[in-house]
């Protein structure tokens, strides 16, 4: 497969993964590094900017990935194709999007069901105790948009035929460049 062609498809296979629940992209693993150690979870992809390879995720504010991002903003993305024996690793960094234009127009489209998420008293992974005061917080105060821009890939698909293995990294000037390397 040409290069060009490669990267074609996987943007095609972002942006529908972006709208579409099944997609087995929607769910990647985003990673960070604290400084010592590093942490994965599961997210949601929001939305994907083919023009930029950037990807959109929400999360809270309050919550553990945020302060490992302050402290250290590369992140590394884990996307899976099980049908099709894909996997796709992403190297970039990301911005944090809070309390600003951005944030503000991506939480305007979620429906109330989803801002809840955002609306507890509690930051995420705060102990439960049965003595808990505080009432419920407004959606604003916590939503933020993760934007994570990537810089480097790694990409590798078993088949039978032969595996297919290929790196490729942005340059200065916004295009990629791309090597294919051993399986
Ligand atoms: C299917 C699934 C989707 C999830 N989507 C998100 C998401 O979009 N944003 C998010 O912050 N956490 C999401 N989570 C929860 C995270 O995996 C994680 O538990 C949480 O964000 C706390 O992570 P942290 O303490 O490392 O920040 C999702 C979990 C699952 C199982």
């Amino acid at each position: 497969m040409e290069f060009k062609e490669l990267e074609e498809k996987l943007k095609a296979d972002w942006g529908r993964a972006s709208v579409d629940k099944r997609h087995p992209w929607r769910y990647p693993v985003f990673a960070t590094a604290d400084g010592t150690q590093p942490q994965q979870r599961i997210v949601v992809l929001r939305k994907f900017i083919p023009a930029k390879w950037e990807f959109w995720f929400y999360t809270d504010y309050r919550s553990q990935k945020i302060s490992d991002l302050k402290e250290n903003p590369a992140v590394a993305l884990h996307f899976y194709h099980p049908r099709q024996q894909i996997q796709v690793r992403l190297q970039g960094r990301s911005y944090i999007e809070f309390q600003n234009e951005l944030s503000a127009s991506e939480l305007a489209t979620l429906p109330e069901n989803q801002r809840s998420d955002y609306q507890s008293a509690l930051a995420p992974g705060s102990p439960l105790t049965e003595d808990m005061e505080e009432g419920p917080a407004a959606a604003a105060d916590h939503f933020c948009v993760l934007r994570f821009e990537a810089q480097a890939l790694d990409y590798l698909k078993l088949s039978r035929e032969g595996h297919f293995r290929a790196k490729g990294e942005e340059q200065a000037n916004g295009s990629w460049e791309w090597m294919e390397v051993q399986a």
